[in-house]
């Protein structure tokens, strides 16, 4: 139990004391006092539970989750002022009709998907707060950062933003990874797969009307829906990877089940969004050249572009010379933190954001990646 510790915390160090020091009482024949901190603590050891105070490296891979809710669930409550149900349960904004029937050209349902979607992020970033809080450790709290300008269009509240929908550069490979039985990143760090929207890939675009100048002409309203269909999935599949990513280096047992259960909810919204992309109608908008291909014919279609194709493809895991598995890809842990932060970043979700605001999640970001795994039993 020594050798481990590199984010090495007050709270480790104490379990430890108090570990030696049960066995200095239990070596002095000391049963007293001792005997009740001694069942105590062999109790919660035993069983592989948390201990009432959080270790360092625990408490910095859930201050990151929560950072990441933060994030995630200001942009979705932006999409969710503009395109989603509105009602108590996620306040904020009226709606803007045209865009949330641009966005049901993909599925009748989509309003009600954002909205649900945007109730989630809200209860993933509360209760990890509240959890670290109730740890003793300390919550995430990003409010200062909340400066960017959001949409100006019918159905925006206007509040000021943490996260900018409105200049996305949207990598879409993961629609070819997801689909490949060759190739799986953790073992092919270089494989570039194949993009779905190679436009997305390459310019600025925004998902949500800027102002109401954006919804007209119809194409161009289509391909913002279109966009934000497309960005919705490639945002829930980082959360996909990251929570089992995470999950790896947790050290009680109470944050390992936190982090997989978690994550699992993200891979359901991944899953659904990325039936919904597949249903965004082929479509050029006149005013950027911005095009949305028919992916279900050449020179897309096949293996890697049908948009049918929505369950994961068995591939190699962990070594080629183990059978093919079907798994949640990339889960390779080393530097996770870090890069999520990157791939938000060079997403422009980040756009016009504070050198602080990037040296702040580039900490929570460090400290989660320099957590290790202790055994506690
Ligand atoms: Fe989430
Ligand atoms: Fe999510």
């Amino acid at each position: 139990m020594t050798s481990v510790i590199d984010t090495g915390t007050a709270t480790t160090r104490t379990s430890n004391s108090r570990r030696s020091f049960m066995k200095q009482a239990i070596a002095a024949g000391a049963v007293g006092v001792g005997y009740s901190l001694f069942a105590d603590a062999t109790s919660v050891l035993a069983q592989g539970q948390t201990p009432s105070t959080l270790s360092a490296g625990d408490a910095a891979l859930l201050r990151f989750a929560a950072a990441a809710e933060i994030l995630e669930t200001d942009f979705w409550l932006q999409y969710n002022e503009l395109g989603g149900i509105q009602d108590s349960e996620v306040p904020g904004g009226t709606g803007n009709p045209t865009y949330t029937a641009k966005l049901q050209v993909l599925d009748s349902d989509f309003s009600q998907y954002i909205h649900d979607n945007t109730d989630d992020e809200i209860s993933h970033f509360t209760f990890l707060n509240a959890y670290l809080e109730s740890k003793g450790a300390t919550p995430v709290n990003l409010d200062q950062f909340r400066t960017l300008p959001g949409s100006k269009a019918t159905g925006s509240s206007g509040q000021p933003r943490l996260t900018n929908l409105m200049q996305l550069t949207v990598d879409t490979s993961w629609w070819t990874r997801y689909r490949s039985s060759d190739n799986n990143p953790d073992l092919d760090p270089n494989f570039n797969f194949p993009q779905a929207i190679p436009d997305l890939s390459k310019g600025q675009f925004t998902a949500i009307p800027r102002t109401d100048a954006d919804l007209t002409p119809d194409a161009h309203i289509q391909a913002i829906a279109n966009t934000a269909g497309f960005h919705m999935p490639t945002i829930e599949q980082g959360g996909t990877s990251l929570y089992p990513a995470l999950a790896q280096r947790a050290s009680s047992v109470e944050v390992l089940r936190i982090l997989i259960s978690i994550g699992p909810t993200e891979t359901m919204h991944f899953q659904t969004w990325q039936d919904k992309a597949g249903n965004a109608p082929p479509v050029t908008d006149p005013t950027n050249g911005l095009t949305f291909p028919d992916l279900n014919s050449p020179p897309f279609g096949g293996e890697m572009f049908q948009t049918n194709l929505i369950m994961p493809e068995p591939c190699p895991f962990l070594s080629r010379s183990l059978p093919k598995c079907s798994i949640i890809r990339p889960t390779q842990t080393t530097g996770i933190a870090m890069n999520v932060v990157n791939f938000l970043t060079a997403m422009g979700l980040f756009m016009g954001q504070s050198p602080q605001f990037f040296a702040m999640l580039k900490s929570l970001a460090a400290d989660a990646d320099a957590a290790t795994r202790q055994c506690t039993s």
